[in-house]
């Protein structure tokens, strides 16, 4: 692995990079929180059809790299079409939440059964009765909102109640979309991986409605790192 860059001070090997991350303190409201993405060259976010897993994106030291991030959060926080796509396995120590209108999530889903009493379900007034009964079963039930999952309550709810200090957020991208747009992504963990996909009807990295030209979200680099053609970016939100 080659250190291309790095304003944060350090010079990482493939052995520490990612390892302990000293973040700046999160906001009283809310945990820190920091997106993690492997995308092909052009924003590509699976390999396969729509609602595919990620499986085969990034490379062996992506992978490694994933689970580096998730061993410097608290709490994990992911789409509904993200745990539809499956295989979704996280640390036991981990509190893992989906956001969710419509309770349409696997509630057999080893998000839910392998780590008791440690899973979340954000939704909303609309969810269907027979849903939220069934995921009541496995999880924390919030509501936060009527239509869409407030998302500043929900990070709220994470932060009040369950003390979650750091917050990795996993997409896919609707839901980035909207964490961004909300102002909640304080870094971007961005890893390109060296494969083009094309299809405009496969999700990208950022998804939703798009924001107007001058509400774009500015980020500025942190690192790059590379290896074997792959590169791993940091960047956090301008202030
Ligand atoms: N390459 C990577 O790093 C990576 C990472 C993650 C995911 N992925 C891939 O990305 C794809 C999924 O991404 P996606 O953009 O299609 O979907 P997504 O963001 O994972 O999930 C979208 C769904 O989340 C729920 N949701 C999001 N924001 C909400 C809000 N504010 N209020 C209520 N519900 C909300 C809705 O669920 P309901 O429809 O249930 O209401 C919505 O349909 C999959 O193929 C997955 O494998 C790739």
């Amino acid at each position: 692995m080659r250190c291309l860059l790095d304003l944060t001070g350090e010079s990482h090997s493939e052995e520490s990079l990612y390892q302990q991350i000293t973040f700046p303190l999160a906001p009283p409201d809310r945990p820190y929180v920091f997106l993690n993405m492997v995308s092909t060259l052009d924003g590509k976010i699976t390999l396969g059809e729509v609602g595919d897993t990620a499986s085969g994106l990034g490379s062996p030291m992506d992978q490694k790299l994933m689970k580096r991030l998730q061993g410097n959060a608290q709490g994990v926080l992911i789409g509904a079409s993200t745990l539809r796509a499956g295989h979704i396995t996280y640390p036991p120590s981990l509190w893992r939440a989906v956001v969710t209108t419509s309770g349409n999530v696997p509630a057999d889903a080893r998000f839910f059964t392998e780590s008791p009493g440690k899973a979340v379900v954000f939704t909303t007034e609309q969810m269907p009765e027979p849903q939220r009964r069934s995921l009541q079963e496995v999880a924390h039930v919030v509501v936060c909102g009527a239509g869409k999952v407030n998302l500043s309550q929900a990070l709220y709810f994470l932060r009040q109640h369950l003390g979650v200090e750091r917050l990795l957020c996993e997409g896919g991208g609707e839901l980035n979309f909207e964490m961004f747009a909300a102002g909640l992504i304080d870094e971007w963990f961005l890893t390109l991986a060296p494969k083009v996909k094309g299809g405009r009807h496969i999700p990208t990295t950022v998804e939703g409605t798009g924001m107007p030209r001058e509400q774009a979200v500015r980020m500025q680099l942190l690192s790059v790192y590379e290896h074997e053609g792959e590169l791993y970016l940091r960047y956090r939100r301008r202030a």
